[in-house]
């Protein structure tokens, strides 16, 4: 399939690139879907209440017990391995889900989950307990490594970010790729999943508050982003061109089968496996083995370390891997 040339080839058409001004409305079918994830949490109805001595009390009783049961559950639901610290953390978010559904206690909460009575459930009691923090270009120093690493490659390219929140990260990789091939229609298909529906709807979305790209460089907002009017000033929205690159879809790490069909040139795994123990974070390397192509870079988080977990990598650079050759691995030791 033709596509452009791979060299850097220059911005075409200077129109093409306009600041274009995103009108008023972008349907009226949907107004809440610009609402962010960090939004609703600050909308959050008190979980607890004030007493008559002025002292804050808790509207629902959590016991050590419920708290252990929400552990238990989310570990197996999602991997997430919750910290004994995170007991507030996990009340506030929850008990919102027992005012959603009228009941009176953590008790009834997790007895429905577990016997399956609310099986429709599981989905939001996962998606409360997510942590989502995200940024676009977060530790930059990945995306200039992914151009080149891009540009270097044949075939169709295709990346997959696995844990992509509420999408700065998709996107960034976008920007990225449109940069390395001077086009806003680089010849790369990025899936972007997560294993929260909510965060991926604000991805899809693709709109934002204006503060989130406060620091990006004006020549970069004015390719990617457009700005909201009207009832949407303060908000930016990325061009349609860079949503069209990626395909967003819930994926959990842990379920037994992963919709997706690799080999890609680029996996990105940034910031998710902090949350999960290391024969977790191991079994999923290792499922990352047969979907990196075998020139595949695999992108970490900062704090992340895969050599601990898996023999089938090893460190590139700074948080990148590679697949090691005994396990299909085309660099081969110098
Ligand atoms: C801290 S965010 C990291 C976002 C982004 N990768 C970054 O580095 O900026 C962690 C993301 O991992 C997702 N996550 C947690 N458990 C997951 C699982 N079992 N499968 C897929 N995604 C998961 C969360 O929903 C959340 O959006």
């Amino acid at each position: 399939m033709p596509g452009p040339s791979r060299d850097a080839i220059g911005w075409k058409r200077d129109t093409e690139w306009r600041n274009t001004v995103w009108p008023g409305l972008i349907g009226a079918s949907h107004p809440d879907r610009t609402r962010l994830r960090t939004d609703s949490y600050f909308d959050m109805k008190p979980a607890l209440k004030t007493s008559s001595s002025g002292e804050n009390t808790k509207v629902f009783d959590f016991t050590p017990r419920d708290f252990a049961r929400v552990r238990s559950l989310i570990y197996k639901q999602a991997g997430i391995a919750l910290a004994e610290s995170k007991q507030e953390m996990v009340y506030s978010r929850l008990a919102r889900r027992l005012r959603a559904k009228g009941l009176n206690s953590f008790g009834e909460y997790l007895d429905n989950l577990e016997s399956g009575r609310d099986s429709e459930e599981w989905e939001a009691f996962t998606n409360a307990l997510t942590t989502n923090l995200t940024s676009f270009f977060r530790e930059a120093h990945h995306f200039p490594i992914l151009a080149e690493h891009m540009r270097a490659m044949t075939g169709p390219l295709s990346v997959w970010c696995s844990a992509s929140s509420t999408g700065e990260e998709p996107y960034s990789i976008a920007m990225t790729l449109c940069e390395a091939f001077g086009t806003l229609a680089p010849p790369v298909s990025i899936v972007a999943t997560d294993i929260d529906t909510n965060v991926l709807e604000t991805a899809a979305n693709g709109v934002y508050p204006a503060e989130r790209i406060d620091k990006m460089p004006q020549e970069r907002v004015k390719r990617f982003f457009q700005k909201g009017k009207g009832e949407r000033a303060g908000l930016v929205r990325v061009r349609p061109e860079l949503r069209q690159l990626i395909t967003f879809k819930p994926l959990n790490l842990l379920a037994g089968s992963w919709p997706l069909s690799g080999p890609f040139d680029a996996i990105f795994c940034r910031n998710v496996m902090i949350y999960f123990d290391k024969p977790t974070q191991s079994r999923i390397l290792t499922r990352f083995v047969p979907l990196l192509k075998p020139e595949g870079l695999l992108f970490a988080g900062h704090s992340e370390n895969f050599m601990y977990a898996s023999d089938a990598f090893k460190l590139r650079g700074k948080t990148v891997y590679e697949l090691d050759p005994r396990h299909g691995g085309a660099r081969k030791p110098a």
